[in-house]
């Protein structure tokens, strides 16, 4: 699904723009000349597989990507070993996310010996460490392009500039430098987007990289976000999902102060939306205005991503998260009693520097008492240049592990409890994918549950009623209701 089509008239002899996003248009045009010469070679238009790592964040920008190579005349494969241009986009969040990418490029290395036109380019959070570069410049030669988070929408230019140089082009950014709107961009689905309203975080949880590799909280302009949401709901969406790494303090930084509230309140206004989600709330900025928005909107899903990280006061003062277990839980229970049906997910780790037992027991404790549907579970990982990884109590991976199993077990019981609760009822979906089994679609409701149930293929994109017969831990199997 394409978004953004802008034709520029370019004379291509003459220098690049200044100005964006005109630069990277003109780059897409001599981009374009080099790919259908390649392709009245080859007989056929070049391929590329990109794949993401991470986060929403990053496949929003995977989508940038994406959208220029279509638009410059590369069509997308899902071989990675046969096509012409291999992309990762990294995420350094957890160590695990690294070791995955160095793997994988030890296979491509190989592709490269019997395809060396093949072109690989890494980018993302991993590239934006200082170390990752500069170990892929000097134990991966094979690698051609290298870019990060804040010179993501210079994808064409860059590309370009590899191919011209024919070497190795490594280009990251300290800072980033401005917000640049109104790319192409190659979207997963036609009925649902991702809408970013921010980027980049200021509050340097202790054992967080993200602020030092997505840099610091800037919001977009109200009006930027509206005008986005406005032409993908004349595209065809109906469900659109505000991303950012702390959306509820979103418009701070802004010169007109707007409260996230307020810009939900606007967004839901835009004809065709019919669904408004969010992603992620840390739980020291979400404010009543946002609960009561909650409770009155009758857009906005009742589902509430709301990590926790720890259950023990001590060990959340340590992360520097703002709240302690009280406030938390009075947090759980306020949003509950506004919105009763309300579905909260959350995301725990467990072996944080000098966690105790009785740290985790605090942990296990809240995951009981906020009943969450369901948890991303995380062992720590100890990302460089973070205060947490300069402590010397870290953990030993036996108690770690121990804990983690223990967690996930209460997690899974909790939420296979909390999830049945709609057994037997009727709920609205939205029709996403056809499931392997042909004839089974796969949906969802608005407190994020999936259900399977048979369908057609017209039903794609549309919300239907489904009767949610039987509860299989976290998904359904269910049929058209009426
Ligand atoms: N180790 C383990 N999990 C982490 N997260 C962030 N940093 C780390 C880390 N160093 C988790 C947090 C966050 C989620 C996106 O990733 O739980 O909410
Ligand atoms: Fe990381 Fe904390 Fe920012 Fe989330 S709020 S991205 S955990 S620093």
């Amino acid at each position: 699904m394409k978004t953004e089509d802008k034709s520029f008239d370019f004379d291509l002899m003459a220098p690049a723009p200044q100005t964006e996003p005109e630069r990277q248009y003109y780059f897409m045009a001599k981009l374009r000349e080099k790919i259908f010469a390649l392709e009245a070679i080859q007989k056929q238009p070049p391929t590329y597989f990109l794949e993401t790592f991470g986060c929403q964040m990053n496949e929003k920008q995977s989508e940038v990507v994406a959208g220029i190579l279509d638009e410059v005349g590369f069509v997308r494969t899902d071989s990675e070993e046969k096509a012409d241009v291999v992309l990762f986009n990294t995420c350094t969040v957890r160590e695990n996310a690294n070791m995955k990418v160095y793997g994988r490029l030890g296979l491509i290395k190989h592709h490269k010996k019997s395809h060396p036109s093949k072109r690989i380019v890494l980018f993302g959070c991993m590239m934006q460490e200082q170390e990752e570069a500069e170990r892929i410049r000097t134990q991966y030669p094979f690698v051609d392009l290298v870019f990060g988070t804040h010179n993501n929408y210079q994808f064409a230019e860059l590309y370009y500039k590899m191919l011209e140089r024919d070497a190795q082009l490594i280009e990251i950014w300290q800072e980033p430098r401005g917000i640049v709107e109104e790319l192409p961009s190659e979207r997963n689905y036609s009925f649902k987007a991702g809408v970013n309203i921010m980027y980049g975080c200021n509050n340097f949880c202790s054992y967080c990289i993200v602020p030092y590799v997505r840099g610091r909280e800037r919001s977009r302009e109200p009006a930027a976000i509206l005008r986005e949401v406005e032409k993908l709901s004349a595209e065809g969406v109906t469900e659109v999902m505000l991303l950012g790494q702390n959306v509820n303090s979103y418009g701070k930084t802004l010169p007109q102060k707007v409260s996230f509230a307020e810009l939900m309140r606007e967004v839901e206004k835009v004809e065709g939306i019919h669904r408004l989600r969010f992603m992620t709330s840390h739980p020291k900025d979400l404010s009543d205005e946002l609960i009561a928005y909650l409770a009155e909107s009758r857009k906005c899903c009742h589902h509430l991503h709301l990590p926790v990280q720890s259950g023990s006061s001590r060990v959340l003062k340590d992360m520097n998260r703002h709240y302690d277990k009280e406030q938390y839980l009075e947090l759980v229970r306020k949003i509950r009693e506004a919105v009763p049906d309300i579905s909260l997910t959350s995301d725990i780790m467990v072996g944080y520097p000098g966690e105790t037992e009785e740290d985790f027991q605090e942990t296990m404790d809240v995951v009981r008492k906020a009943q969450y549907d369901t948890a991303f579970t995380f062992i720590y990982s100890r990302r460089a240049g973070t205060p947490a990884a300069k402590r010397e109590d870290q953990i030993p991976e036996a108690v770690v592990q121990d804990r983690f199993d223990r967690l996930l077990a209460l997690v899974q019981e909790v939420g296979r409890e909390r999830s049945s609760r709609f057994t037997g009822t009727v709920q609205e979906v939205l029709v996403e994918t056809e499931s392997k089994e042909k004839g089974i679609f796969t949906g969802r409701t608005q407190y994020n549950l999936l259900a399977h149930f048979p369908a057609s293929a017209q039903m794609l994109g549309k919300y239907v009623r489904v009767r949610l017969s039987e509860c299989k831990g976290f998904y359904y199997l269910g049929e058209l209701a009426e």
